[in-house]
């Protein structure tokens, strides 16, 4: 039997670089590679914890199954499917979150940042301690609310994980401490009832380090909440001109002066998209104090505009084409059911829940 192979993402518009270097690319590689079994998934539950407008979360989760697809993700080699169609999903939520500890989901690191946005509570350090959120929450007279289902994301996930049995999880990242959760949830839940049932998953990186790509204004990750997301589906002049936009500095003055964060940020995502050469080009250029940022940025849009501008272009053909995606996530959804019923089955029974 090939090793599992399992990811998601979230459904909250348009696909963004930092999904495709942090996370889809690794899926299509692994794909390609043949090795595994894989499933990929558009999360459309986890989009609901931060409650979308239902006018458009559908719009959203087809543009992603249309992405997916424009990236090389193909229907005939992975399970391709809808996580809200895996109705096994919610029930094996249920009963993983009887050995799961708000303690432990409230210090996930999402989850404070995700809390404190939502109460509008500003820090200086995001590690910082959970007490402001929890006095906002819990005080005697607190009239404020952050979802119980946001609270439990780091549950849901390891449920799309553990109900399929993955070996392998590709993720960016910024989703690792939910992947040590999710162990955590597994070897707890083997333990207490003494089986050996769930695996515990691991990242992939094809023997690299785990991608966070930062976003061009200076300082974070690129993101949708950042505003500050190069878009797979971007226009080429549109593309361009966000590049061309990037926060710099003015330049070095003295011979290999450590770089500001802006500057490195651009390095870094310059190392994701171009050749080494190009890489060693511009590094000698800053380092001699040479460099003009505006050629590096033209440099860094069109290695961009390679990647992406052909995901572009069949995203539109596929995105029209309804009756296509249509078949696609039934199948999906068939094949995806199969394995997570006779997973719940199982924890069903070892959880002591029998039929009469
Ligand atoms: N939390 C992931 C993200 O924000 C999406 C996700 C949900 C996921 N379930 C998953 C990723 C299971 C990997 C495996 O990107």
């Amino acid at each position: 039997m090939k090793p599992i192979v399992l990811s998601g993402i979230r459904p909250t518009g348009q696909l963004h670089l930092g999904n495709y270097l942090g996370a889809l690319q690794k899926f299509v590689k692994m794909q390609q590679e043949g090795k595994y079994e894989s499933y990929f998934f558009i999360a459309d539950l986890h989009a609901l914890t931060t409650n979308p407008d239902p006018k458009v979360l559908h719009e959203n989760v087809k543009n992603v199954l249309a992405e997916y697809i424009a990236a090389g993700l193909d229907p005939e080699k992975s399970t391709l499917f809808i996580q809200s169609d895996v109705r096994e999903v919610a029930e094996l939520y249920l009963l993983l979150n009887m050995h799961v500890g708000i303690g432990e989901l409230m210090r996930t690191a999402a989850f404070k940042d995700k809390a404190r946005k939502q109460l509008g509570i500003t820090v200086d350090n995001p590690d910082d301690d959970i007490e402001d959120v929890a006095r906002q929450l819990i005080g005697n007279n607190s009239n404020k609310r952050v979802n119980a289902g946001l609270l439990t994301y780091p549950t849901l996930m390891a449920v799309d994980i553990l109900i399929q049995k993955a070996d392998f999880v590709p993720v960016g990242k910024d989703q690792e401490q939910h992947l040590e959760l999710t162990r955590r949830f597994a070897r707890r839940f083997n333990s207490f009832y003494n089986v050996d049932f769930f695996k515990e998953p691991q990242n992939f990186n094809f023997g690299g380090e785990p991608v966070k790509v930062p976003g061009l204004d200076g300082s974070g990750k690129m993101g949708k909440s950042e505003g500050n997301c190069l878009y797979l589906t971007d226009e080429d002049k549109v593309l361009r001109k966000k590049v061309m936009r990037a926060v710099t500095d003015a330049g070095p003055t003295v011979p290999n002066q450590p770089m500001a964060e802006p500057v490195a940020n651009l390095f870094t995502i310059l190392k994701l998209v171009a050749t080494p050469d190009k890489v060693q080009f511009f590094t000698d250029a800053y380092n001699r104090c040479e460099i003009r940022y505006g050629d590096l940025k033209k440099e860094l849009a069109e290695d961009i505009l390679a990647i992406t501008a052909p995901i572009r272009e069949r995203f539109k053909e596929i995105h029209s084409d309804e009756e296509y995606l249509r078949r696609v996530v039934k199948r999906g959804a068939e094949q995806a059911r199969e394995h997570a019923r006779q997973t719940v089955e199982e924890v069903r029974r070892i959880m002591g829940i029998h039929p009469f």
